[in-house]
Parts: structure tokens; sequence; C-alpha cells
């Protein structure tokens, strides 16, 4: 949400900037803006509409500046307007900041700088920042703003640059910094390691409470009273290839085509072959406490949350170990207290929600075990975590509607089962080692559904002007039916419904008629005569059924009108197999509606306000 980019350096700072807000407008698209300084003075260009509007203002300017700090931005206070976009400045145009997050007490601030003289300019809660900066400023910007920081309460990650001043000022707490370190006395500053990807692959990940000052001499972390801390720089594995499309018209195209590839690097990540027993050395709860555990609970947004329905059925079914899966946000809401013997898996893909992250810290509070199920290295949940966890490792996701992500989550999820199901003794040697035997064959079978994508793009083109789709499946395939819905939804703007299809007849089912378009998850199995008796109450009510049936099932076709076949699996792995045409789907129907497949209006790839 929102994306911040700060550069200090020889080389040019507009182009640098737009080439590293243009890696992560999948944070926010909807107004850009970038300042420079320029002898002596600030230099700022905004724009409403997403950062290549601003590319095209800044090619007419002369390349020169070298400090320079830029935002692609989501709104939250006020509309996307040019006023409103980032970076804001103080009254004598001196001060610039650029800024994630959300001030909880801007209302406040702004009524008492105002009294003081401070003229606004926008509806933001950012502006607040350099006027107070401003006020504050005695001749040095880092005591200024540690100064004003003191001041601010909610969440911010912020880049400060002052005319004349060789220098960037960042801070964070709640919400992600990076520095990518280029050179001494060069760095770029982001909200998202796909911005820094291009220059460096060495990276220093900023804590919240800490300030960190960029000169063209060097670096300096400290804290809000000027103690110095010391960090470990870390390397970034994420390749400049990753976060291309390759060719393909659409990211999330690319990243739907890249499962099978995805599957493959996490069973060899996850395996081990010899003990016959999947790997996790990053989990750390000893094999006691493990044992003693009473329950896990999943705690997740949107996809990530979609994942975690999945989860509940791995865990329950292969650890024996009582699950539940909660939103973040509502996790808050709970009076309930957790214990030690209560397991907390945050799954996030970007590592930064702030409602997972919320949610983590109050457990950790609570004194559960709390691990992640993360796939950015080194993002703040996966660091917050207090037992470890596990990384995904599916490479950059852009396209905003997650997809190698879910598969990347569910096969995650799976092989901790296992695991766990080891640790906790309820899964047999043999019978781990015969599901590891079966999962050697998903990426295959994932090239095998993606083949299908000609009979989806059919049935795409026949659906693309509906307006309500209903998406049912059962058991897993809940989560299936969720995530199939959310897809559409995300990236066609058209309404749809997941639900366990045996709850349509109790309300849903009012609105069947001829219309409607109804995608049934039909696995065979000891739900099938079920899940069949679901599709002929939609039949009896003039409904269209598209089914999402195994090669092996020759009945189907008599029932539903449209069938997209998907090789016969377990339950387990058909709950990744199955996903994948229901991607396709929706992102054939968005594509035929012309939508803006990989930022769809309103959204944002990681939400951390
Ligand atoms: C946003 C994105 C969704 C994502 C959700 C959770 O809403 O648009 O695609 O599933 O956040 O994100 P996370 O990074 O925590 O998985």
């Amino acid at each position: 949400m929102c994306g911040i980019v700060g550069y200090i350096g020889k080389r040019d700072a507009y182009s640098t900037l737009i080439k590293g807000i243009s890696r992560i407008d999948y944070r926010g698209y909807d107004s850009a803006g970038i300042a420079v300084s320029i002898n002596g003075s600030l230099e700022t260009l905004k724009c409403v509409g997403a950062v290549s509007t601003l590319k095209k203002e800044t090619s007419k300017k002369n390349a020169c500046g070298t400090v320079s700090i830029g935002h692609t931005r989501w709104a939250t206070h006020g509309k996307p307007t040019k006023a409103n976009a980032h970076p804001h400045l103080s009254c004598d145009g001196k001060i610039a900041v650029v800024h994630n997050g959300i001030i909880e007490n801007h209302q406040a601030l702004r009524k008492y700088l105002i009294s003081e003289g401070h003229k606004f300019t926008s509806e933001t809660d950012t502006e607040v920042i350099p006027h107070l900066i401003e006020h504050l400023y005695e001749g040095n910007l880092e005591k200024a703003v540690a100064a004003a920081l003191k001041q601010l309460h909610g969440t911010y990650g912020i880049a400060v640059i002052r005319a004349g001043e060789k220098k960037i000022v960042a801070a964070r707490k709640g919400s992600p910094l990076i520095l990518g370190i280029i050179g001494k006395g060069e760095y770029i500053l982001a909200s998202d390691i796909a911005a820094i990807t291009e220059y460096t692959k060495k990276a220093d990940y900023l804590e919240d409470g800490e300030i960190c000052v960029l000169t063209d001499k060097g670096y300096r972390i400290t804290d809000h009273d000027d103690a110095p801390h010391s960090h470990i720089v870390k390397t970034i594995n994420w390749s400049v290839a990753a976060i291309e499309k390759q060719g393909f018209e659409h990211y999330m195209l690319k990243e739907i085509h890249e499962q099978p590839e995805t599957m493959r690097t996490i069973i060899a990540g996850k395996f081990d072959f010899k003990n016959k027993i999947p790997k996790f050395g990053g989990i750390r709860i000893t094999p006691l406490d493990l044992k003693n555990l009473d329950r896990a609970i999943i705690l997740a947004c949107g996809t990530s949350f979609n994942a975690g329905l999945a989860g509940e059925y791995f865990l329950e079914k292969t650890a024996g170990l009582k699950t539940e899966v909660v939103y973040a946000s509502e996790f808050l809401c709970k009076a309930e207290k957790l214990s030690s013997r209560d397991l907390v898996i945050a799954i996030s893909q970007s590592g930064e929600t702030a409602d997972t992250l919320a949610a983590l810290r109050k457990a950790n509070s609570d004194g559960a075990h709390s691990i992640g199920v993360v796939n950015v290295v080194g993002s703040t949940i996966a660091r917050e975590v207090n037992s470890g966890g596990l990384y995904i490792h599916v490479g950059p996701e852009v396209g905003v509607a997650s997809t190698k992500a879910y598969t990347g989550q569910l096969l995650s999820l799976f092989l901790f089962s296992l695991w766990l199901g080891r640790m906790r003794g309820s899964l047999k040697p043999a019978e781990a080692e015969a599901e590891m035997k079966r999962l050697t064959s998903l990426p295959a079978l994932a090239e095998a559904a993606l083949k299908n994508e000609k009979k989806i793009i059919a049935i795409a083109s026949k659906f693309k002007n509906a307006t309500n789709f209903m998406y049912l499946g059962r058991g897993i395939h809940y989560a299936t039916s969720l995530e199939g819905a959310l897809k559409l939804k995300e990236i066609s703007y058209i309404h749809a419904e997941g639900m366990p299809a045996a709850e349509m007849k109790h309300g849903p089912i009012a609105l069947i008629d001829k219309k409607m378009p109804v995608v049934f998850a039909v696995k065979r199995d000891d739900g099938y005569e079920k899940i069949i008796g679901n599709i002929e109450e939609v039949k009896a009510r003039k409904g269209i059924v598209i089914a999402i049936a195994e090669e092996s099932d020759k009945e189907i076709h008599k029932k539903a009108d449209y069938v997209i076949r998907v090789p016969d699996s377990t339950q387990e792995l058909s709950s990744m197999l199955f996903a994948i045409p229901l991607q396709l789907l929706a992102y054939h129907i968005a594509r035929f509606r012309k939508c803006e497949i990989d930022k769809p209006r309103n959204l944002a790839k990681s939400v951390t306000v």
C-alpha cells in the first residue's frame, strides 16, 4: 500500500526514481510524485494516475538531480488528486516527505500547526509531517525528523529531503522500508525489494523505531534518541528477470504459468529425501512443545485466508491438530487469550499486511507460539514471528491478484502438516513417505492443468458479460470456491460469491436463474454424490453449470453445461490443481472485459494500513 523510493548517488535521480517506483506501483497506482533536490531548491512533479504518466513528465526534464524521493499512492485520506499526491512540502517548499501508513492524530496536529501559522494544501494525513518537521527544524534535518516522529501516532514509512542538503532521512514504524546498498555513498531506499534488485543485491532492512540517514559519504541507523544501531546486511535473491513479464501480456498470466516451476522449487527446497520427511529448519519450537500443542490458529487476510482454510484441512487430517482459521482483522476483536499450547500460523504473501501483523503481535503478547508462512524474505511478519517459520519461495508476485503465492502457500502448508504429523507422532513414516512420493508428480499435473487454457478462453468469452457468478465446493474445495470467486471479483469487477456447496440451499439458491453461471469444484471423493445433487438443484432452476472436474469423471458432462478438466489426484493435491483453471477463467474474463488486470481499481498488492 503506497510505494516509496529514495535515491542518493551520482546517477540521474529522475530516471533512477521513475524506474524504482514503476517496479513497485502494484503497491498503489492512483497518483504518483517525485521531489528532486537541484541547486539548493526542490523540484516537485506530481500527477494523477499511474507512474507511466509521471514518466512522460520527467522525460522533459534535464538530467541533473542526485538526491530524490518518489511515491506511488493508494489513497487513504483524500481523493486521488494532484494536491493529495506525495511528496508533500513544508510551507517554505524546502522540506519534502513521502509517506506510507496512516497518521492517526493528524487532525489534532493539523489544527495545532495551523494555529502556528502553517498553511495546508492537501486533505492528506501525511501533510502534517513536513509542516511539523519545518516547525521543529533548528539546522539539523535528522534531529527535526526525530523530534517530529515523537509526536506522530499511527504507522509510517517515510523518506524526507531538504533543499540544499545532500541527504535522505528515512524512518519506519509499522510500514516496511529497505535500504539497498549500491556502493559507499550510493543508496536506493524503498518500501519493497522489487525497486532495489535492479541496482543491488545488498539490503539492510530497517526496524520499527529506527531512523536512517543516507548521505553521499555513508549511512547511519539510530533510534529516535540518536543511539546507533548496528545491522547485518542481507543478500536479496530475487533476479530482475523474475520481476519482468518475459513475453506474457500480464504479470498475472506469467505468474499463473510459473506455478509448475514454483511447485518444483518448493518441493526441492523442503524435501529431505534421505529421511523421507519434509524439512523445516527455520522453525524454532522444541519437539516437546510441538507435542503439547492443543490447537493451531491460522491468521490471514484475502487470498492468504483462503489458503488458510485449506491449511485447516491439512493440519487436522494430517497432523491431527485442531485448527481454527480467523480473519486477522477479526482476531483483534476476540476476547480470548492464547497460551503456549496454541500455535499461531500467520500466512502472508507480502509479510507486511497490517491486520495480519497486528493479530500476530497480539498472539505474541499472549504467549502463543507463532510461525509465518511468508513469501517476501526479511518482511516484517517473517521477522516478528517468535518461533521462526517457512518461506514459500515463489519469487516476486507482481500481479495484484495472488496466484502462484496461493498454490505456494497450499503446498507449503501441506508439507508443514506432514512434518508436524511426524513430529507429533500422529503420522506414520510410511504414510508421510507415500504422500511425499505423490507430491513429486504435482508440478507435472499442474502443467497438464494449464494445457486446458484454450477451452477456458472459450468459456470466458461466453460469460464475459455475466453480472453475477457463484462458486461452490465441499470440504477442501470450499477454499477453492472462495478463491475462485475472489479472483473474479478482483480483476473483472463481476460480483461473485464462493460458499460451501450445501449452503447454497440456505438462501443463495434464490439468486439462481438462467443468467447465473455456477462454477462447481467436482472432486471424485466421498462427497461426489452430494455435489452432483447440488448441480441438479442448480439445473432445476435453469442455472448454468461450469464444472471443474477430474479426467476420470465420465459422468460429469451429462450434468454440467461446461466441463474444464484437471488431472486426477488426491484431495490435498486437488486443492492446488483446481485453483489453476479458476485463475485462468478469471484472467480471461477480465481480459475480454479489457480490465486493468495487473492493477485492478481500488486494490493494492499489500495492505499496510
Ligand atoms: C491484499 C491483496 C490480496 C492479498 C491480501 C493479503 O488485499 O490485494 O491479493 O491476498 O492483501 O495479502 P498478504 O500479503 O498478507 O498475503
